[in-house]
């Protein structure tokens, strides 16, 4: 029998109190236990980004840490962004951009963007900036370099990359 351990976290706002087989992974607490099911399983191993989620403020691969790890951490999916009648500006402008096609990276993309700009937001350097003495505007490279954890197997990337500019430039 393999030890159950017991771990409470926020997820959406709402805090789940959950016993669980020490080697589940968070997003399969989300997915299975929670029946989350917008957080995606691409490949399971950190290398697609179909299973972003936003903890504590910062995006991470759901895959690549264990769910008794979050212990009091505040978590937010993609079912907790928006809603079809209240979408995020992320995902509105996903949808006005048409940044995505059969969709399956879109929760993770979404998830990612929204942690990207609030990255830029913050300062937080990439590549592409970490050299720079002064803070450039927010460039479609940028993007690009930010965003490339998260895999398109349908190459949506222009589109996506249309829809987050769209709406960086509205609030940074
Ligand atoms: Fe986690 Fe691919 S499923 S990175
Ligand atoms: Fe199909 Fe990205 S929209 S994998």
């Amino acid at each position: 029998a393999n030890a159950l351990m017991n771990v409470s976290f926020k997820v959406n706002g709402q805090t789940h109190q959950l016993a669980l087989d020490t080697r589940t992974t968070l997003l399969d607490a989300l997915r299975e236990q929670l029946k989350l099911t917008g957080t995606k399983k691409g490949c399971d191993h950190g290398q697609c980004g179909a299973c972003t989620v936003i903890v504590n403020g910062a995006r991470i691969n759901s895959c690549l840490t264990l769910a008794v790890m979050h212990e009091r951490d505040t978590i937010t999916t993609i079912e907790g962004l928006g809603t079809p009648d209240a979408m995020h500006p992320m995902q509105s402008a996903f949808v006005k951009h048409d940044g995505y096609q059969c969709g399956y990276c879109t929760p993770g993309q979404i998830c990612s963007a929204v942690a990207v700009l609030d990255e830029i937001k913050q300062g937080i350097p990439s590549h592409v900036t970490a050299n720079l003495m002064v803070k450039p505007a927010v460039t479609a490279a940028e993007l690009r370099e930010r965003m490339s954890g998260n895999i398109c197997r349908c190459a949506a990337y222009s589109n996506i990359v249309d829809a987050i500019s769209d709406v960086a430039g509205a609030t940074t």
